[in-house]
């Protein structure tokens, strides 16, 4: 006689234990944390880890499956990055706790230099542009989204945000210098920086033109070399140009003065690839919800946001964050006070 076994079904334990099982391999876990603040293409991971493309796809399908990582599509490349819990679903809890214990492991430092490598390879495609493409900046800009579309946005930001007469100001990547006359009107005294001197040159040009006698311009690289700290820091399309965003945030939001503010002004996520080469672009715009979370992390709090609609179909976030004063300082634990 044969034993009939009942089917059960383990519908919401089938996704607790994918979670677990994502969580049950040391490579994993590490593909978790070098996601914190970063995101990466198979191959880029295949690179950093050591090891083959269809090894690196298979652990990544299975966070992928398990919900704790999600794609994005970057024209015709797909990135990973970490997906947040969700505190009251199931597993809520357990993948918030995972992420928290993932966050105190750390890389290798063969892990760390490669993950460094792949910046670099970023970073360079970015650099070379602006300086073979000095010559027709405006005219690429334009075909994204030229300050005139966005200027009155970050002016009414900043306007809203009522410096004193004697606060700074420091624009990161300030290319042709067309918002230096802004903030030369704005504030004391402006440090624009950037890391390309066929830019820098055309930002020269603009101050002379405009006689503007208190703005000082500095061949730096914002997240390699020293750099002023200022009560306001702006960068207006910038992020997008940078190699690791979250990371370079952290490090852009040490330059804001106790109680100062960073002004970013950004494209919304898109799916326009032709960016890339036409405007040296490394990122397709950004999620909001990114932007936040990478300001959150570096230790900034979320003001106004304005968006602007363009005809091209292109979306602009211009985005205001504050540095809490010396003395309100948010840490971990109080960060929900
Ligand atoms: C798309 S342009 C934006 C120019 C200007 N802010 C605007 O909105 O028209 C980006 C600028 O950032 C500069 N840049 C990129 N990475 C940089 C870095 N790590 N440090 C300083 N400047 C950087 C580039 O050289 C370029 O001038």
């Amino acid at each position: 006689m044969s034993l009939r076994i009942p089917q059960i079904r383990f519908d919401a334990s089938d996704s607790l234990a994918a979670l677990c099982k994502a969580g049950g391999d040391p490579l994993r876990l590490n593909v978790l944390r070098a996601l914190a603040s970063d995101s990466f293409g198979v191959l880029e991971l295949a690179q950093i880890f050591a090891i083959g493309q269809s090894g690196m796809s298979h652990h990544l399908k299975v966070l992928t499956q398990a919900g704790l990582l999600a794609t994005r599509r970057e024209g015709n490349a797909i990135f990973y990055r970490r997906n947040l819990p969700q505190g009251d679903s199931l597993g809520g809890k357990l993948h918030a706790a995972l992420l928290e214990e993932v966050d105190q492991l750390e890389l290798t430092t063969e892990v760390q230099a490669r993950i460094a490598a792949v910046h670099a390879q970023r970073s360079a495609a970015s650099e070379d542009f602006f300086a073979r493409m000095a010559g027709s900046f405006q005219a690429r800009q334009d075909l994204l989204a030229g300050l005139p579309q966005y200027r009155d946005s970050v002016l009414a930001l900043l306007d809203a945000l009522n410096f004193e007469p004697t606060a700074t100001a420091l624009e990161v990547g300030p290319g042709d210098g067309s918002f230096l006359p802004e903030l030369a009107s704005r504030f004391r005294h402006v440090v624009a920086l950037d890391n390309s001197a066929a830019m820098l040159e055309l930002a020269r040009a603009r101050c002379e033109q405009a006689g503007l006698d208190n703005v000082e311009l500095k061949l730096a690289d914002a997240l390699h070399d020293e750099c002023p700290a200022a009560d306001c820091v702006v960068l207006n399309m910038v992020l997008h140009h940078l190699a690791a965003p979250g990371e370079a945030l952290k490090q852009l939001a040490r330059l804001v003065k106790a109680g100062g503010s960073l002004l970013i002004t950004e494209l919304c996520s898109h799916n326009q690839s032709w960016a890339r080469e036409a405007c040296g672009d490394l990122w397709l715009g950004f999620e909001q919800d990114d932007l936040a979370r990478w300001a959150d992390a570096a230790g900034l709090t979320p003001g106004e946001s304005l968006y602007i609609g363009l005809k091209n179909g292109f979306q602009i976030q211009a985005r205001h964050f504050s540095r809490p004063a010396a003395d309100d300082r948010l840490t971990p634990g109080n960060r929900n006070r």
